[in-house]
């Protein structure tokens, strides 16, 4: 099973491209369901059909759908939320107000997410195409599962060593709601089986996010960010689609032949910032891209020459090398800017942030008791070398 999300700037065309690869992948005999995992759903009004959290069939091997996160939400955390819930209104918290703060932050995107690998383990479908929120929420839902992993899987040993010894002495002294068993038990579901499956589904070889992008400076630049924190969670970037490129008949007039000109540059510099991920080539159309129709011909144009299924770009995977007694971790990382980037190791962990991400990456048993020596980029990668920390001392 494929799975394919597609992210960009507010505007860029997301929707429209993810809505054109699933019709063009089922017009070319793939089973495709494309999801919108935006809470502000425009899928239905891509397709003009009437969109609902349950796949509906729109044409021959072509489902849609509407993840409704809200609803989701009561399954997954319905426990954990009602124990916040009681908690904060035995502190007093007025009910609605305590209905707002026990919002499990991030809880919103996990559950979209949970949703997508629900679909992806169907094996109803040969390509399952995403069409996520602007890039800072499409983020914050693809680098979700590693983060979410992480803070769990240190809270929840100390919240049940907690809960085990006072639980039930606190239980005899005071009437202050606390957790049961059944909560741990829905959070250790989450963290064992569920977070794990996907972390695993989002870096899959089999899974790629593609940025859609406009030939627009700020665009581009958000989407050189977006690329560099893609990489940073190990997840696959496998094509940038370049939107609303002009005809080449506009080149005619002298007013767009400027415009055709700057366009040209801005591929050129797109090609060169992801290279060797391919740039796709989507036309503007002489109207809005809604219909099975002109979304099927929007799609013909942009996978002319590719499947819209297919793995365009392999990306790097983060690998040690052993030099004598020191090692090298070479962390593909492309377009990092130095001055955003900061290393440090802690125990096993090794913690890489750029920008607002931040990942932590263990390390291997034998890199755990060298130092960090130096951390610097080497053309698309981060390259972090460690040896044994220099005996002696006063
Ligand atoms: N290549 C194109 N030619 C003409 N119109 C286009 C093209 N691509 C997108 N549009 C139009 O631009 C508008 C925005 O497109 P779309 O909704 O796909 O963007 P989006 O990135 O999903 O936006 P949002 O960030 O709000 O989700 C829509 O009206 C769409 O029909
Ligand atoms: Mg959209």
């Amino acid at each position: 099973m494929r799975l394919v999300l597609y992210t960009g700037k507010g505007g860029v065309g997301k929707t429209t491209t993810a809505a054109a690869t699933a019709v063009c992948a089922a017009q070319r005999g793939r089973r495709t369901l494309v999801a919108s995992a935006d809470a502000a759903h425009s899928l239905g009004d891509v397709f003009e059909k009437k969109l609902g959290p349950q796949p509906s069939e729109l044409a021959p091997r072509l489902h849609a759908v509407e993840i409704d996160a809200r609803a989701e939400m009561a399954r997954h955390w319905g426990r954990i939320r009602s124990f916040l819930v009681d908690l904060l209104q035995h502190q007093g918290v007025e009910a609605v107000v305590a209905e707002e703060l026990a919002l499990l932050p991030g809880a919103e995107e996990l559950t979209t997410l949970l949703a997508v690998e629900a679909f992806a383990r169907t094996r109803d479908y040969d390509l399952l195409v995403v069409d996520c929120a602007p890039t800072d929420a499409a983020l914050r839902l693809i680098t979700l599962p590693d983060i979410a992993h992480r803070a769990l899987r240190v809270l929840l040993p100390l919240a049940r060593a907690v809960a085990g010894v006072a639980v039930p002495i606190a239980r005899a002294l005071v009437s202050m709601p606390l957790p049961d068993s059944a909560v741990f038990r829905d959070a250790d579901r989450l963290l064992y089986r569920e977070l794990r499956a996907l972390q695993k589904r989002v870096t899959a070889p089999t899974t790629s996010a593609r940025i859609v992008v406009t030939p627009e400076r700020m665009v581009i630049e958000e989407a050189r960010r977006t690329y560099t924190e893609l990489s940073l969670f190990e997840v696959g970037c496998d094509a940038v689609v370049m939107n609303r490129l002009l005809p080449s008949t506009a080149a005619v007039e002298p007013f767009f032949r400027e415009w055709a000109r700057i366009e040209e540059e801005r591929l050129r510099e797109v090609a060169e910032l992801f290279a060797p991920v391919p740039v796709l080539r989507a036309p503007l159309q002489d109207d809005e891209v809604t219909g099975l129709e002109r979304l099927a011909a929007h799609g013909r144009r942009i996978f002319e020459r590719v499947e819209p299924d297919a793995l365009l770009s392999r990306a790097p995977r983060v690998r040690f090398d052993r030099h004598g007694e020191n090692y090298r971790a070479v962390i593909p990382l492309p377009n990092a800017e130095p001055g955003r980037l900061d290393v440090v190791k802690i125990d096993d962990e090794l913690t890489i942030t750029t920008g607002p991400r931040r990942r932590c990456l263990k390390l291997p048993r034998r890199i755990v008791p060298l130092d960090v020596v130096s951390a610097k980029i080497e053309g698309p990668s981060l390259v972090v070398c460690f040896a044994r920390a220099a005996a002696g001392g006063p």
